[in-house]
């Protein structure tokens, strides 16, 4: 009998390149945190904070993430949060993840820089032993914040710049576009790290040609308005620029009205490289297997573009071109295998 075409999906070799950490803290988690560290959170209960995940716009949201965040104050916590993310990822067959964490939300608080990091990169190592899953860390600047903060943050994180993959930009989009952090980015990419920045999920087409020109970046995340312009679809198909695509995201910010008219559709018929991610899986309901299940139950996707998801991914990270080429034939067997 065939698979179904989430079970599919679901058992594919796979990398998550848009995931924020910060997002994978799910309420028991959050309210565990909360206890250990005396920390006070405006919810009664994980049933009340479920009900609180009702969002009509990426603002509605930032405000409970960010509330959520406080609870993360020691080392330990930001490891325990990352290890429980990949023990969810490897479940899915994630064989390589690119995450973003938001040093800001945490040393505005008075978290210093090395406890977040240090408790991300010790779980990251556990999960290559444990999961034999290899990951990266991007370092995301909060861009309803002045480039000023961007560029004290880069500088905090100076004795780390050997553990960081790169830097990417978040949190507030509209009104906030990606010119405001030239300088951050072009100092990024000076130190020889990957360039990524959130565009294009509330902001205008604008903001995704200004991610590419101004900010010199290698990946674009989200990216959905930018099917608005023709010449700049084409450009990102020239220039086989990947979009992080976030399916349960975008209907839970309301980016789109239903999982139907989810614009992956076009995007590869477009011939885009776009990849499937979970974004903020603790917010959104679910992880990276969740948004595949939740597109095949749409009928508009079949087993090849569920293939062609899963390389993307690959193709898509920064991982070195030999590694990429054995996760692609890895791909290739357990298709073969289903
Ligand atoms: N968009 C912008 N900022 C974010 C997001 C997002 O989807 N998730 C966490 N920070
Ligand atoms: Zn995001």
């Amino acid at each position: 009998m065939s698979l179904a075409l989430a079970e599919f999906a679901a058992r594919l070799p796979k990398a998550e390149l848009h995931v924020h950490i910060e997002g994978t803290l799910e309420p028991e988690l959050m309210f565990a945190l909360a206890q250990r560290n005396r920390v006070s959170i405006p919810f009664a209960s994980v049933a009340d904070l479920r009900e609180a995940y009702s969002f009509t716009r990426l603002q509605d949201f930032l405000d409970i993430y960010y509330a959520g965040a406080e609870v993360l104050c020691t080392q330990q916590d930001f490891h325990d949060l990352a290890s429980a993310y990949f023990d969810r990822a490897a479940a899915d067959n994630v064989r390589h993840a690119e995450i973003f964490f938001d040093p800001q939300t945490h040393t505005d608080r008075g978290i210093a820089f090395e406890a977040v990091i240090e408790g991300l990169l010790s779980a990251m190592a556990q999960a290559q032993q444990r999961h034999g899953i290899t990951s990266g860390l991007i370092m995301c600047f909060l861009r309803h914040l002045p480039e000023e903060a961007a560029l004290a943050t880069l500088t905090m994180a100076e004795p780390w710049y050997d553990r960081l993959l790169g830097v990417g930009l978040d949190s507030s989009e509209v009104g906030h576009p990606p010119e405001k952090f030239a300088e951050v980015f072009r100092r990024a990419g000076a130190l020889g790290l990957k360039r990524v920045a959130h565009a294009g999920e509330e902001g205008p087409p604008t903001y995704v040609s200004q991610a590419l020109d101004l900010l010199g970046i290698d990946r674009i995340d989200h990216g959905n308005r930018a099917l608005e312009d023709d010449k700049l679809v084409a450009r990102l198909v020239a220039e086989q620029i990947t979009l992080t695509v976030c399916p349960l995201s975008n209907l839970k910010l309301c980016v789109v009205d239903e999982m139907a008219d989810h614009p992956m559709r076009v995007m590869l018929n477009a011939g885009l490289r776009a990849t499937v991610n979970s974004d903020d899986p603790a917010y959104f309901g679910g992880y990276i297997n969740d948004n595949f299940a939740a597109l095949a139950a749409t009928g508009h996707y079949d087993r090849e573009d569920f293939i062609t998801l899963a390389k993307n991914s690959f193709s898509g990270s920064f991982l070195p071109p030999k590694a990429i080429a054995a996760h692609v034939n890895d791909l290739y067997l357990a298709v073969a295998s289903l």
